[in-house]
């Protein structure tokens, strides 16, 4: 039988500098919480939940799209801001280390994408990411992000967000932007502020920002 071994931490790190992409399968549980302990490993992530739930943060892949679109109208439609499943495949094309998404006991659950731009300015939605993305930007901004409804409230948008979060760090962009209806108290939980607020096809909605620099690592 042929057992693979989990990696050490230095050879995770070894991952992160650039020796390769691990993908073995690491699963642990935070003492008695339900939120999983982050482990270091920068192209997938594996954790087992307390309720044996079994979570795989990963890239996004051209496969996922139609499962991210249907989270995505289910998330935004309500409030008006939906948007077209090209632009998600356009995201995935423009920039796919940015495109993550969360898989639960095998099932899509959850998404984020994001873009980097050189220059701070209001989101918009269905934008081109052909034309908006930048590889040398250093703003990062969170495009969309959502969880299915039946997998709200395990913890699920705090892991897509801090992946996110991780990224730009990684990136070496110094902020991080985004636009939200409703989900101001998820990014408050961060750090994050609101700067601004706009209006697009007729909906309010509150640009919010994080700091990078005067937040923890990369300063
Ligand atoms: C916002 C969203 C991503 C949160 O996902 P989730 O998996 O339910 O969130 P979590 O379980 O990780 O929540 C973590 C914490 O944030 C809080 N939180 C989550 N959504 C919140 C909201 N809309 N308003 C206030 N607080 C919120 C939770 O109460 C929880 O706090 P607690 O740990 O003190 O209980 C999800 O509700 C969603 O997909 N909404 C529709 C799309 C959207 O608004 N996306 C964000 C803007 S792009």
């Amino acid at each position: 039988m042929v057992v693979t071994p989990i990696p050490s931490i230095s050879q995770i790190h070894s991952a992160i500098l650039g020796e390769g992409e691990w993908k073995g399968f690491v699963k642990r549980k935070a003492g008695n919480s339900e939120m999983p302990e982050l482990i270091d490993v920068i192209i997938e992530r594996n954790w087992l939940m307390s309720d044996n739930t079994k979570i795989l943060v990963r890239k996004a892949r051209d496969q996922d799209i139609p499962a991210v679109v249907e989270i995505d109208a289910e998330a935004f439609s309500p409030y008006g801001t939906a948007e077209k499943p090209e632009t998600f495949q356009l995201r995935l094309t423009a920039f796919p280390d940015g495109f993550i998404i969360l898989v639960a006991d095998n099932e899509i659950a959850a998404y984020g994408c994001s873009e980097k731009w050189l220059t701070e300015r209001e989101p918009g939605l269905d934008e081109n990411p052909l034309t908006t993305h930048q590889p040398d930007g250093r703003i990062f901004c969170i495009t969309a992000m959502a969880v299915k409804m039946n997998y709200r409230g395990k913890g699920f948008g705090l892991l897509i967000l801090d992946r996110l979060i991780e990224l730009a760090r990684r990136e070496g962009c110094r902020k991080i932007i985004l636009e939200t209806t409703h989900a101001q108290g998820l990014f408050l939980k961060r750090g994050f502020q609101t700067v601004q607020n706009r209006t697009e096809r007729a909906i309010s909605l509150d640009v919010m920002s994080l700091d990078l620099k005067s937040h923890g690592r990369n300063d």
